[in-house]
């Protein structure tokens, strides 16, 4: 290669490191915590885990997570500045807390009147159905429950969110919004 073309070679790979740079920061400073429960783990997302957020209205970009943060309870959409750091390990939805991990548990189908299901997090691990991640949408599935759409979430009174056994955007019950979950972070 001749000294000019190496020069320019050069040129351009600085570049580009410097706009990679540049999109990570922006990515890692997204949602910060103001943490008052338990310790988590801060602010900067850790690695292998994502943020999970809704990606429809009235719920846009708010946050999974319990409150208070990092404690066990019900599993809320609420604001970025107290999301919660989240992965799925074995079929089970995890929380990043500081010195172990909460579960996301799932309510049991009462009976096939029952068409939303609450999520609640817990330090016992789930034993009713499987977390997945498919692209970055999050699901849930268990196979004595025919779901139309098993990436079909709701989000009802007090941002509590619930898996809906129903299809999405149909029938949608009173005081609920349909809702997307979808993984932020880490490459989302
Ligand atoms: C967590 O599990 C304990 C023990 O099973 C139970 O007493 C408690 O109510 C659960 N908390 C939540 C938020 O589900
Ligand atoms: C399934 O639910 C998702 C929401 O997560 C929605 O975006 C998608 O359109 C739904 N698919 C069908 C076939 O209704």
């Amino acid at each position: 290669m001749k000294p000019a073309n190496m020069r320019s070679t050069i040129t351009i790979l600085a570049s580009l490191a410097g706009a990679l740079a540049q999109t990570s920061t922006t990515t890692a400073s997204a949602p910060t915590s103001t943490a008052t429960g338990s310790a988590g783990p801060g602010t900067t997302l850790q690695d292998g885990y994502y943020w999970i957020r809704a990606v429809e209205e009235p719920n846009f970009h708010f946050y999974l997570q319990t409150a208070p943060v990092y404690e066990p309870g019900t599993a809320l959409l609420e604001s970025y500045t107290t999301a919660g750091q989240f992965q799925v390990v074995d079929g089970q939805l995890v929380e990043l807390i500081d010195g172990g991990l909460l579960y996301a548990n799932v309510e049991e189908q009462a009976d096939a009147s029952v068409v939303k299901l609450a999520v609640s997090f817990n330090e016992t691990e789930n034993a009713y159905g499987t977390f997945a991640f498919s692209g970055d949408a999050l699901q849930w599935s268990i196979p004595d429950i025919e779901r139309p759409n098993l990436s079909a979430w709701l989000v009802c009174a007090d941002q509590q969110l619930f898996i809906n056994l129903g299809a999405y955007g149909y029938q949608t019950p009173e005081g609920c919004a349909d809702e997307t979950v979808s993984l932020e972070g880490n490459g989302c």
